[in-house]
């Protein structure tokens, strides 16, 4: 972040800054949303940055404060000389951007537009999903279509996995990865329980694993689909030891599928 000082002066204000829904965790997840949107619309990234900072900053509750954002644009105007980077026509655009994003819905405006969709695709944070149709900008209905996500990589995806989980992975072959116990490769205790790989054609990521481990783990029946002879064993010397389960996951998901397939590998991995 370009103004670490004045974050972190704004992160002491009392009540605002606390909160775990509208408080500095938030401004954070804003402030990430709209450098990822910036870099389709151009937006200028300080007014991004001041906009995640203070929009909330003047919230007296988490409820219903609709003068909330009018409140920030006063208290930012008050500041102009601390803020002297940031040319006069930008600086009236993130009063606009400060002030209408409780009650405006859209504008053509690339900056202001930026801003309230960086924070309004932070709303699965109170459980409610995105909607693309409140969206200003076409990379934004895109974000809120994927979770959140531009387009989410097969790495990025096993990198987020493995977090849930609490395991490791191996890059396997260029299209697969391998989750498992063990951090270091240890002579047949690999402990691989599970292969990643994506498929692109339905925007899914496919997580595989054997029946019979989903069955120690009584998970195997939250599984999407059952699959006999998994990958290196021939399914016609398939006796039912390879029949693997798999889990499916939409690219960018967060929801059921995402938790479900979570909560069942990581009853694997404890098992
Ligand atoms: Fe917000």
């Amino acid at each position: 972040m370009q103004y670490d000082g004045l974050w972190k002066e704004v992160s002491k204000k009392e009540g605002s800054a606390s909160s775990p829904i509208h408080g500095l965790t938030h401004w954070r997840r804003v402030f990430e949303n709209g450098l990822m949107i910036a870099r389709e619309t151009g937006a200028n990234i300080d007014l991004v940055e001041f906009f995640a900072l203070f929009h909330d900053s003047c919230r007296l509750n988490d409820g219903k404060d609709p003068d909330h954002g009018r409140r920030a644009a006063d208290w930012v105007a008050s500041m102009r000389s601390d803020l002297p980077d940031i040319p006069e026509d930008l600086f009236q655009f993130l009063l606009e951007a400060l002030r209408d994003h409780t009650h405006v819905r859209y504008t053509d405006n690339i900056h202001i537009a930026t801003c309230w969709d960086a924070d309004r695709l932070d709303l699965d944070r109170v459980g409610t999903i995105p909607d693309p149709d409140y969206m200003n900008t076409e990379i934004g209905r895109i974000m809120a279509r994927n979770g959140g996500f531009i387009m989410e990589a097969l790495e990025k995806f096993v990198e987020r996995l493995i977090g849930s989980i609490g395991c490791y992975s191996h890059k396997c072959e260029t299209e697969m990865y391998s989750l498992k116990k063990n951090d270091k490769n240890m002579k047949g205790r690999m402990g691989v329980f599970a292969w990643v790989k994506e498929l692109k054609r339905d925007d899914k990521f496919e997580i595989s694993t054997y029946k019979t481990m989903g069955d120690e783990a009584n998970v195997s029946q939250w599984s999407d689909k059952t699959v006999p002879g998994m990958h290196f064993v021939a399914k016609h010397k398939d006796k039912g030891e390879g029949t693997g389960i798999v889990f499916y996951v939409k690219r960018g998901g967060k929801g059921h599928d995402y938790e479900k397939a979570v909560r069942s590998l990581r009853a694997i991995l404890l098992k």
